[in-house]
């Protein structure tokens, strides 16, 4: 961003402001271009955002100088979904991510407890690049390529079979093969070929934007409606995983990758495979060594079990399988200036303030922008306004300032003074003390529902990707729908429609600004507008959400935007409850008035909050952000006025709802022999139980070990039922 062009808004003339409108109607009409179609951002979504801010303030107080084809106008225009969306057979899992040898050895050592080995045993461990590209699966039925998906989500993703057939990588044919069998691996771009990628770019189109780095290059020539486009594009692929498959392909990873390579996919050659952390630690550093000269980019080094009997045992948490782990390169690092530092509201009233930098390129991405945390965080590194910053980038991860340059301080800087009070809406901001009498390391409006960038944020929350994921329906249409207020809750989304045909709200048509005085003034004309230019945007808004409206319960929870509960959370909740409703009652029974002479409130006086506490995985700050989320009758009332119109779908418990212990609740207690506590926890709740870790009136089962103590004195004294290991495993296997 061009930076003599920010003058202060207050300051800008009818003249610079027609200027300045046209210039943001540019920039953001390429933004636009280049995020949807060639799937290269050539900003960040703050960035984004700050300029949406800027053209709304200008046009708020020069409303005469609003053009036609203004970003604010653009309602309904962002592109639906163009690709089929196809849900994988076997969910494409992402990697927990480890920093330094001490979480790899963590890893190892967690493994070899999970598994019940010897701390001296073998486990042997394949360690591979991991490759900074876009993850694909390709099904093969009966040895023929019939549908390549992106990951998406994970459980769901997109038909890019006619894009991914033009990769010379990619073969459509394979000898020998099961009948079912989905390949996975990494779809990139070499540096050599984006590098004349970007130089044919220029050629033909001159001025056209540039891909800022492989991986989005790759993603750009893979999302491409035209399959001929993607066939100039020279994108390649490494295979390292499978999903589906009709027989297994093999008793290890490696023997596995060997069939891969067997049926004519690329390997990476840099994999191999060790039998102690020692040596997969020395292969990271050989791997790290040889990465300047690799012709594709990596962010870090894989490491999984080969053995896939072991693979199985381990299973995965959330989304990430337990047997692998990402091994990530330190960040890269650049020095620049922060120019500014701006506060944004997030959905829960949080101030976080952003640094607005000198742009710089990080390991071939500009940044502009940066994270500064908290209040806390700028006043431990008193970072101020004007000072030189070294910042780091380290993949997808928000960039962070860290450090000071404290020998090149401008004489005049000053300390930074947190705002007290909101920047939107000027209600006080807070800290807050937590049960520890610590200070709560962020600032909150106060404003609640009053504060419109709460709103405003609850509501991108709701509609965005990973919640009820509404196509067409982006940040920039709810900050245009909220403002023109047709929309101030999730409820109004699902009544746009009905309040469109009643004519009370009017989305189809552009305001017609043909006899503007100023702009004939100005000597400007304008076309008489068309009939309604957006109308089939917005019917294809109409139909997404309405195809939205039976969410699956985990994305409906997690869309109301509970403090604490993220999507990992939300699918604990939703697999525990399997309904809404028993979710909320739940969660409204459990909210325990704290008595005010400072007594402690037992869980056993509240089964519901007990209940909610023996999820396995969710804790006492997590079950209070849903407590007190549904104790709060303005959103009781949001909720309920939200479900005249959604449905969010019952929870398949993928559990094993016919296991004799599904829906029990089981504690384990005492040493085990056979098992691992953490293996009999997660086959427990793979067969659909629920594991609690103390005795109530609502336990069903207690699995006693050696040496149990109180735990079993309690159960036989509440008449719970209790097993010995061997009882317990014979119980699972039937
Ligand atoms: S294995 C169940 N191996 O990293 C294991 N992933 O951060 C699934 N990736 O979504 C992944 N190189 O896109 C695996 N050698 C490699 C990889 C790799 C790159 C990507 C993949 C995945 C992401 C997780």
């Amino acid at each position: 961003m061009a930076k003599d062009q920010q003058t202060p808004v207050e300051k800008l003339t009818p003249q610079s402001a027609t200027k300045e409108l046209e210039r943001l109607a540019k920039l953001m009409a390429k933004a636009d271009l280049a995020y949807y179609n060639d799937a290269a951002p050539l900003m960040i979504d703050a960035e984004y955002d700050a300029l949406r801010r800027r053209n709304m303030l200008i046009e708020e107080k020069f409303p005469k100088l609003v053009r036609e084809d203004s970003p604010s106008n653009k309602v309904g225009a962002t592109p639906v979904s163009r690709f089929e969306k196809v849900e994988h057979a076997v969910p494409m899992l992402s990697l927990d991510n480890a920093f330094n040898d001490n979480d790899v050895d963590e890893f190892y050592t967690r493994i070899k407890k999970f598994l019940n080995l010897d701390s001296d045993a073998t486990l042997r461990i394949t360690a591979e690049p991991k490759i900074d590209g876009l993850s694909a699966s390709l099904r093969y039925e009966k040895g023929v390529l019939k549908v390549g998906v992106t990951r998406g989500d994970g459980k769901v993703g997109e038909n890019v079979t006619a894009n991914v057939l033009t990769l010379d990588d990619v073969p459509q044919k394979i000898k020998d093969a099961p009948d079912i069998v989905e390949i996975r691996g990494e779809i990139y771009m070499s540096h050599a070929d984006f590098a004349q990628v970007n130089e044919r770019r220029e050629l033909e189109e001159p001025g056209k934007d540039l891909f800022s780095n492989p991986r989005n290059a790759a993603a750009g020539s893979l999302r491409q409606l035209d399959s001929a486009i993607t066939a100039l594009r020279p994108l390649k692929f490494f295979a390292y995983a499978w999903g589906e498959t009709s027989e297994p392909l093999g008793k290890t990873q490696s023997e596995a990758i060997e069939k891969l390579a067997l049926w004519g996919f690329k390997t990476n050659p840099l994999t191999k495979t060790w039998a102690r952390v020692d040596e997969i630690l020395a292969h990271y550093r050989e791997i790290e060594k040889a990465r300047a000269d690799l012709d594709y980019e990596i962010d870090g080094v894989v490491y999984k079990v080969d053995r896939l009997d072991y693979q199985d045992r381990l299973g995965f948490v959330s989304r990430a399988p337990r047997w692998a782990i990402a091994h990530k390169f330190p960040a890269e690092k650049a020095v620049t200036t922060l120019k500014d530092i701006d506060i944004q509201v997030g959905r829960t009233g949080a101030l976080t303030p952003v640094a607005r930098l000198e742009p710089v390129s990080v390991g071939g991405v500009v940044v502009s922008n940066a994270t500064l945390h908290n209040q806390d965080e700028i006043e431990r590194k008193d970072i101020r306004i004007g000072d030189k910053v070294v910042i780091q980038r380290a993949g997808d991860v928000i960039p962070q300032i860290v450090e000071v340059l404290l020998d090149d301080r401008p004489k005049k800087a000053k300390p930074y003074q947190f705002p007290d009070r909101c920047p939107i809406c000027n209600n006080k901001a807070v800290r807050s003390k937590n049960e520890k009498g610590e200070w709560d390391a962020v600032r909150r409006c106060t404003g609640g529902f009053t504060c419109s960038a709460q709103s405003v944020e609850r509501l991108k929350h709701f509609v965005s990707r990973k919640a009820i994921d509404i196509d067409g329906l982006g940040v920039k249409q709810i900050e245009q729908f909220y403002l023109k207020e047709y929309v101030k809750e999730p409820a109004d989304i699902y009544t746009l429609e009905q309040r469109q045909i009643a004519n009370e709200i009017d989305l189809y048509t552009y305001k017609d600004k043909t006899d503007d005085p100023l702009l004939k003034e100005q000597g400007l004309t304008k076309k008489k507008s068309q009939e309604p230019t957006n109308k089939k945007s917005i019917d294809n808004l109409f139909k997404a959400i309405n195809d939205r409206k039976n969410p699956p319960l985990d994305r409906f929870i997690f869309a109301l935007g509970i403090r604490h509960v993220g999507e990992g959370n939300a699918r604990l909740f939703a697999q525990a409850y399997s309904r809404f409703d028993a979710f909320q009652q739940a969660a409204i029974a459990a909210y325990v008035e704290q008595p005010t002479n400072g007594d402690v409130v037992d869980d056993e006086e509240n089964r519901h909050r007990a209940e909610m506490l023996a999820i396995d995985g969710i804790g006492e700050l997590v079950a209070m952000g849903v407590i007190e989320f549904f104790h709060e009758p303005q959103n009781q009332e949001a909720v309920s006025r939200l479900l005249d119109h959604v449905n969010p779908q019952e929870m398949e418990n993928n559990n094993d709802s016919e296991s004799p212990v599904s829906g029990k609740i089981i504690v384990f207690t005492g040493k085990l022999e056979v098992l691992t506590r953490d293996e009999a926890k997660a086959k427990a709740q793979s067969l659909g139980a629920k594991v609690a870790s103390a005795i109530s009136g609502k336990t069903d089962i207690l699995v006693a070990g050696a040496g149990a103590g109180s735990k079993l004195k309690k159960a036989e004294a509440l008449g719970v039922d209790v097993y010995t290991e061997a009882e317990w495993i014979n119980l699972i296997s039937e």
